[in-house]
Order: structure tokens, then sequence, then C-alpha cells
């Protein structure tokens, strides 16, 4: 399975450690090539003998061996690796790694890397929920390092929350996917829309709609992180993704973001358009804020604004994908059909209201995806990452691959 694939596993020290063999016997037992770096206090939680026989190779912990005065290269062992995963990356380490601090071997070999580095995280809830912590987190996501984010649970300092490593069968899975995907959306251009958008009424007032953006944004980073260039195109949203496949144009009513996107449409092979669009903007935008007590009752005339799927439907020329979302609260499957087909899509991704933790304001997601030909693949309720990936994968299968399945 990953035959002839060279991983660096790279252990900080984290009581989490003591998992690390059981994931290096996963690789080995795949066929992968693993050799283990060491931060000297990660050697307090596992031994480097348990480490080295799994392996059959030997742990590198010092830049020099004391005994011969030979030197360990960093930079070898960095561009020997395939991949790179840190695991358990604990606060300290990481905060090295945001840094460039390199005091020890391992954090050499990370700056000297030039391959995919995957860190997973291990650490107390505090430790982990503190804003120094995540600012790392997302300041390593920056450089293109993918996080293998902390699972919920009890933790060794006997708190419960996030923090604990991700499970090894967990992050072997991650892993193997990312090999078998990581190029698999390489040269593609990839247009997303995403979050709300917000139509002034005057300057403190605006009409909007409860959208994250994290369903958008979770597409972007999957496309992204399978090699596409990615065209972020999103309203305003707490957060944001950082990857240097991912170009994020900000925009605020859906008249900015049809601009955008037809725009950039043009240029892309795929399109998904997942912003909750308002399909009303107010006639007038009043330059004074409206004062209360001028009437009982207060009318605001609205007009529809226009329908960016739609129009790209229009424009969309042989080759290029066009992938739309439908929230519906009624007779689901013929709205969505509807869409599919007065809209020119080749499918939509539908969300029910009716279906609890899927939709606006939900970590988790549930849908169906509907193609040209009446056909409707179902989805279980799951966090929207993987969501994200199925909807990948499907685009990947239904209109990527050589036997076009449509
Ligand atoms: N959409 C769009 N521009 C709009 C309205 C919607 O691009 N002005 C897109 C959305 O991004 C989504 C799809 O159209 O991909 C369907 O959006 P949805 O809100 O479900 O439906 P509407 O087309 O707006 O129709 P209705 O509100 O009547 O269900």
């Amino acid at each position: 399975m990953l035959q002839g694939k060279k991983v660096l596993i790279g252990i900080t020290g984290s009581i989490a450690a003591y998992k690390i063999p059981l994931l290096l016997r996963l690789f080995i037992r795949n066929g992968a090539q693993v050799k283990v770096v060491m931060t000297p206090s990660a050697c307090d939680f596992v031994t480097p003998l348990t480490l080295s026989t799994l392996s059959q190779s030997p742990v590198y912990i010092k830049p020099f061996n004391e005994a011969d005065g030979s030197w360990t290269s960093h930079i070898e062992l960095g561009s020997w690796a395939d991949i790179i995963i840190m695991a358990p990356l604990s606060a300290n380490t990481m905060a090295k790694l945001a840094t460039g601090i390199t005091d020890n071997l391992l954090s050499a070999v990370y700056l000297a890397a030039r391959c995919p580095v995957f860190f997973a995280p291990a650490m107390d809830v505090d430790m982990f929920n503190h804003p120094s912590t995540q600012a790392n987190i997302r300041t390593l996501q920056s450089f293109g390092n993918i996080l293998i984010s902390p699972s919920e649970g009890e933790l060794a300092s006997g708190l419960h929350g996030f923090g604990r490593l991700e499970e090894p069968e967990n992050i072997f899975r991650i892993i193997s996917d990312y090999f078998s995907k990581s190029a698999s959306l390489k040269g593609k251009k990839i247009l997303i829309t995403s979050g709300p958008t917000i139509e002034p009424l005057d300057p403190v007032r605006f009409i909007s709609n409860h959208s994250s953006g994290l369903m958008g944004c979770s597409i972007a980073i999957e496309a992204a992180s399978r090699g596409a260039k990615v065209t972020l195109i999103s309203g305003p949203v707490k957060e944001l993704p950082v990857h240097p496949y991912i170009e994020v144009v900000s925009i605020n009513t859906a008249s900015e973001m049809f601009e955008e996107a037809v725009k950039a449409f043009r240029k892309a092979d795929i399109a998904i358009m997942a912003a909750a669009v308002a399909d009303f903007t107010p006639v007038n935008v009043l330059d004074k804020k409206i004062k209360k007590g001028i009437s009982e009752t207060l009318a605001i005339e609205l007009k529809a604004t226009q329908d960016i799927l739609a129009e790209c439907g229009k424009l969309k020329k042989t080759g290029q994908i066009l992938v739309g979302f439908a929230l519906e609260s009624d007779d689901e499957m013929n709205n969505a059909r509807k869409k599919l087909h007065t809209k020119n899509l080749d499918c939509i991704v539908l969300n029910s209201l009716q279906d609890k933790g899927a939709g606006f304001g939900h970590q988790t997601n549930k849908v169906a995806i509907l193609n040209k030909n009446g056909t409707a693949r179902h989805y279980e309720l799951k966090p929207k990452k993987d969501v994200a990936s199925d909807i990948i994968d499907y685009i990947s299968e239904h209109f990527l691959s050589n036997n076009n399945k449509q």
C-alpha cells in the first residue's frame, strides 16, 4: 500500500509518545520505510531502542554523535523523506517550528525539509486552547503544514477536552489517503464561493444570514491539499484558510461576489458555489442612519440580486465543471433537481434544514449529491472537513477520471 514511501516521524516530549510505536508498526507493515528523529525530552516518554527495533533503522536524536564526533546531517534527513509527521507535537516544539528556532536535530530537520509536513499536536486542553498555541498552529498552517487535529477526550492530567493525540490508526489513514490523493488535482484551477453576503441598509445596518463559511473553507483546503490552485471568494467570516495554494478574495455584497466570481469563472476548470448569497438587497442604501420614531412600522423595499451560479451556468464552456449547493426546507430532492437543471449544473450538493446537525452554524453536515442523470448519493452526518473530502472525491470520480461516469 505504501511500498517505497519514505516517512520521517518526529517525536517530541509528550506522554502521547507511547502511541508512536503502534503508528510506526502500521507504516512498516504497509511497506513504508520509516526513520525516527526524537527531541531529547521525547526519550523520557518512549525509548529509542523500541523505535529503532521497530523501524529497523537507527533513531536520530543529537546533531552530533559524541562517541566518534560524526555529524548527523539534518539536510540529508530532510531531503530523504517523502513526508514528515510531527507526532506528538508538544506546545514547546510547535513554538520553535513556528519561529524558526533550531536548537535540536528535529527542529533543524523541519527547517531543512522540502517535503509536506503533517503535525499532530498533543497537550493539555488549556495549553492547546491558549491563544499562543492557536496562533502557532495557524502559523504552521500558513507554511503549508497540515494539521492533524487532536481529538477530544480524557487527558493524561485527568482533565477532559481537546488535546489528545489522534489515534495511530487515524493518523495512518490520513497519511495513506494523502499519498493516494496528493497530486490528484494538480494543474486544476478551482473557484469556490463561500460564506454569507451582507447587504447594507444604512451605514450601520445590513441584511445577512447565518452562514459561517466553514463548508466552503473546508472544500478550499481539501482541494488545495490535493494540488489544485484555489480562488476562494468569501463573504465576511470569522476565519479564512491560510494555504499557499489558496487565493482569498474577500467581498461583502452579492453584487461584489457576482463580479469577482464571474471574472474568476472564466479561468476555472471547476467551480463549487457554496456561498449563501442574499437573494434580495435593499433598493436604497441610506447614507445616514435610520432613526427610530419616524413611524410605528418600517417597510424596506428590496430588489432581487443576480444569481451568480445561474450566470456561470450560462457562461459554462465544454470541459468546465459547475457544482452548486441547494439549501432546502421542504420537497428537498425536487427543489434541488430543479436548481440542477435551471442553473445548468453538473451536480448539486443538497443540504436539508430538516436534518439535525446539518447546515448553518454546525461543525457537521449531512448531504446528498445529485447528478444530471438523476442519480443521488446520500452521505452520513459527518464533520464538514470530511464532507469536503466526499465532495471532492465525487467530482474526481465522476468528472475527472478517464472513464467519466457522469
Ligand atoms: N446562488 C448564487 N447566487 C445567488 C443565489 C444563490 O450563486 N444570488 C447559489 C448558491 O451559492 C448555491 C445555489 O445558488 O450554490 C442555490 O442557492 P439556494 O440558496 O439554495 O437557492 P436559491 O437559488 O437562492 O433559491 P431559493 O432561495 O428560492 O431556494
